[in-house]
């Protein structure tokens, strides 16, 4: 409806599209009997542990208003793992946030970045919240797809460099990636971070599945950006407590930034959620301390489920799958199929496995459907079957 020749709702809200995820998970949610691996999202609850600590600081009180930035001795413990982990030093007074979610991260890091009309290079496939979110800011996402070449995912660096212009501003990438479950080697990182210390731009690594890596052993990280780049970098990292303790309701992350855009995220989150909940806050920091065997633990349980999908897939016809090194997606190419939003939907409504269309996660992903395969190993083994057959019938 408009009024005066104007549209009612404003262009940054209407530019942004439904996401196509939702829109056939919407429609699985109201069928019985499917088997759901839409969602990115793990079927293994929070550990009691966290829970348990969650409940303690209700009783300790924490109920009450906290920093903006966050507690100070949940930013100090993530401060020592990025040592521990990483080998990196981060001031907990300035340089990193905690934010009500990788989401809200993201939100804070991208209203500190852009400006209207700024654009901001996105690798795709992505999960499209980045693009959006950029929209959102009034911005322009430019999506560059990330070219399969072989059996591995790959960055287009001169595709990157044909898309600059005097307004680029940002470079955002996800690794591990959902949903290609792509990590950056530290050649990749390297050149990222050149291309942006070349152009002045700032580069924000969502590492939210840094811990779901099967490159060594269970448990250690993703390497993370923030090894490669120097306290000077604009650099930025989206991380989140959802995927690496399976907390995705409790709505808990936190932003890593060089000091300059770490102190205003801080201060704009007032005027988003002020701070993420206390008690939440509370129980990531029992998280960080307890949670590193249940999280090994895992992380072995996925690479199980990874290996066994993996197997089934390629069996079928018609189907590539690349190898992913981390997150708990797998995104086959599926040969001749040119509308992936059609087929996902057919193979919903003939089979009842919900997995979602390629072509929701941007530019260079119709053509593939993304499973995520952090479900139980019988769901697993089901819809593999129902895949197989639904390919078979053609
Ligand atoms: C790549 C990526 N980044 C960020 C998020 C956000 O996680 P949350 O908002 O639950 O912390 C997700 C969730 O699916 C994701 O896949």
């Amino acid at each position: 409806m408009s009024s005066g020749g104007r549209p009612a709702l404003a262009h940054s809200a209407e530019s942004v599209a439904y996401s196509r995820i939702r829109e056939l998970a919407e429609e699985a949610m109201s069928m019985d009997g499917v088997l759901r691996l839409y969602f990115g999202e793990s079927d293994i609850p929070t550990p009691a542990f966290i829970k348990d600590a969650a409940a303690r600081a209700l009783a300790d009180g924490f109920t009450f208003y906290s920093q903006n930035a966050g507690l100070p001795s949940l930013r100090a413990a993530l401060a020592a793992l990025y040592e521990r982990l990483h080998g990196v030093e981060l001031d907990p007074a300035g340089e990193i946030v905690i934010t009500a979610s990788g989401t809200e991260a993201i939100h804070l890091a991208v209203r500190c970045m852009i400006d209207p009309g700024d654009e901001a290079l996105i690798l795709t496939p992505a999960w499209p919240n980045g693009s959006a979110i950029v929209a959102l800011a009034n911005g322009v996402p430019r999506e560059i797809a990330q070219p399969l070449v072989g059996d591995r995912y790959t960055i287009d660096f001169q595709a990157l460099e044909a898309a600059l212009t005097p307004r680029t501003r940002l470079l955002a990438y996800t690794s591990p990636s959902n949903p290609l479950g792509w990590v950056a080697t530290e050649d990749d990182q390297e050149r990222l971070l050149e291309l942006c210390r070349a152009h002045g731009l700032w580069l924000l690594a969502d590492e939210v599945y840094e811990r779901l890596w099967y490159g060594r052993s269970p448990g250690e990280p993703a390497p993370s950006i923030l090894r490669k780049a120097t306290r000077d970098d604009r650099v930025t990292v989206v991380q989140s407590f959802s995927k690496a303790y399976s907390m995705t309701g409790w709505r808990i992350g936190w932003l890593v930034a060089r000091r300059d855009l770490g102190v205003k995220a801080a201060q704009l989150n007032e005027y988003v959620v002020s701070h993420a909940a206390s008690f939440t806050q509370k129980a990531a920091e029992t998280a960080l301390s307890a949670g590193e065997p249940w999280l090994q633990e895992m992380v072995e349980t996925l690479r199980d489920r990874r290996d066994l999908c993996l197997d089934a897939l390629r069996s079928m016809s018609r189907v590539v799958v690349p190898v992913p090194d981390g997150a708990f997606y797998l995104f086959p190419r599926i040969e001749g199929m040119r509308d992936s939003f059609a087929f996902c939907r057919r193979l919903l409504h003939e089979q009842r496995v919900g997995i979602a269309p390629g072509v929701a996660f941007g530019a260079g992903g119709e053509g593939s459907v993304r499973l995520c395969y952090a479900a139980e190993r019988a769901t697993l083994e089901a819809a593999l079957e129902r895949l197989d057959a639904f390919l078979r019938a053609g």
